[in-house]
């Protein structure tokens, strides 16, 4: 038997622009960014978020919940393509942000929107050998493109924090299903060179190369799989909502479905998962598993003993296809999407701007400017002092309980040597 994910906990910015005034201050049609990307809403990361303060966020939310499970973590990953910097990963900050346990592995995993499939995947085959255990993988990231791009529409950000563990099948959120279709093909369609902020990408290529991604690997799960029923639902990557939609044309074709059929599969299978990602944008590593999320949030008990497909596609790229089945412990997931999505401030195009910058800013001029924590805003990022980034934990208390040892508020250590 696989790994199961036990539960999952999303965390977005706070702060978010609608595709109505974004299309409005581009002198698009709206139904461009509406209908034609399904796209209504785009998150905004300001100056106090980063990849770190939403994957701690996300993990949070989930300790909070079980806060039993926290002693158990032995393997901490997180995946993100929007990492903080070229040596140390984001995993080691959440480590110290959460106070999980110290004798744990604790790493990043890069690629593009794949590093987190890649990193579930290793978490489910580690828990089989560390059956009391648990691993914490997180998808972190911030999507930006060029302001005034192609790409500028399909920005967002976010975090989902997954519990992994051994479970039974009946005791799983979502079990995995050792069978999985993998496709590799080095191409260049979508990547950001270490000196840029925001990535390069050449828009239909990467829809093409996506697509090819799918049809690889999901012919190699029915290699391995043999005759399986369909699954009752399928989860895609969602760069932006209509992608999902033309992933599922392209599976219903090599399945020989006609487009009557395809519309009423895509209606019943694939959409109940999409309202979320309309409404905060691209979450790269993390959003194939928001749309699992936004699938929990929307059927509940519904899922259980129901099959999942889940496709992942990172660019450059490589692809996975594999399988799940829902279980009671879908019951542990606690409905947090609607309260999290009400809670954040909306935005017009000036100030979404000016955020964009400010954040931007703080990366490049290493600058250190704390911003106040937003309401309910667990983890802020304070600005980079000394070649060092800060972070505060904005629940005093409970950040004693979370890190047992070190109380303080401002974590920053030692100043940095210069040679
Ligand atoms: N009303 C309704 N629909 C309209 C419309 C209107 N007035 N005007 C245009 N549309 C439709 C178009 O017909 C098109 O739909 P179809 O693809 O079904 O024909 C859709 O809106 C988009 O229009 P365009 O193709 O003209 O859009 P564009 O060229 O300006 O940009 C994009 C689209 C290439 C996806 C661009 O947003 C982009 O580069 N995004 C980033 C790259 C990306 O997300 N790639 C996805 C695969 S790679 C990946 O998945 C990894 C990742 O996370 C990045």
């Amino acid at each position: 038997m696989n790994g199961a994910i036990l539960d999952l906990a999303v965390a977005i910015p706070h702060h978010y622009v609608s595709h109505e005034e974004l299309a409005r201050a581009r002198d698009v049609e709206v139904d461009k960014y509406q209908q034609g990307l399904g796209c209504e809403e785009m998150a905004i990361c300001g100056p106090g978020e980063d990849t770190v303060t939403l994957a701690a966020e996300a993990a949070w939310r989930l300790f909070e919940h079980h806060p039993e499970a926290r002693e158990r973590v032995g393997l901490c990953v997180v995946g993100t393509e929007s990492g903080v910097d070229a040596a140390k990963p984001v995993a080691i900050y959440v480590h110290r942000l959460l106070g999980l346990p110290p004798n744990c592995r604790a790493f990043e995993v890069k690629h593009a929107c794949y590093g987190a499939t890649a990193a579930l995947q290793m978490a489910s085959a580690w828990v089989q050998q560390h059956p009391k255990r648990l691993a914490l993988v997180i998808a972190s990231d911030i999507a930006r493109y060029e302001r005034g791009s192609a790409g500028e529409p399909t920005q967002g950000a976010g975090a989902v924090a997954m519990l992994v563990g051994k479970a039974e099948e009946r005791d799983a959120l979502l079990q995995l299903s050792p069978i999985s279709g993998a496709f590799a093909s080095d191409v260049y369609d979508f990547w950001r060179p270490p000196y840029q902020s925001e990535a390069l990408v050449k828009g239909k290529y990467s829809m093409n190369c996506y697509l090819e991604g799918l049809q690889g690997a999901y012919e190699d799960y029915c290699r391995q799989a043999g005759d399986e029923p369909t699954p009752d639902y399928l989860l895609y990557h969602v760069p932006f909502p209509a992608m999902a939609r033309k992933a599922h044309r392209r599976m219903s074709d090599l399945r020989g479905l006609s487009e009557d059929l395809y519309l009423d599969d895509l209606e019943r299978r694939v959409e109940p998962a999409l309202w979320a990602n309309r409404k905060i944008g691209n979450v790269y590593s993390g959003s194939l598993y928001l749309a699992l999320a936004g699938l929990c949030e929307r059927k509940g008990a519904h899922l259980i003993g129901r099959r999942v497909a889940l496709f992942s596609y990172g660019s450059g790229s490589c692809s996975e296809y594999f399988t799940g089945r829902f279980g009671e412990g879908i019951y542990r997931f606690h409905r947090h999407l609607h309260s999290v999505l009400e809670a954040r401030t909306e935005v017009d195009v000036d100030q979404y701007e000016l955020l964009h910058d400010a954040s931007l800013k703080m990366e490049r001029n290493h600058s250190f400017q704390p911003a106040l924590p937003h309401q309910g805003q667990a983890f802020t990022f304070l600005g980079i002092r000394d070649h060092e980034r800060c972070y505060r934990q904005n629940f005093a208390e409970d950040a004693v309980a979370l890190s047992n040892a070190r109380p303080t508020a401002l974590h920053h250590t030692r100043p940095f040597q210069r040679a």
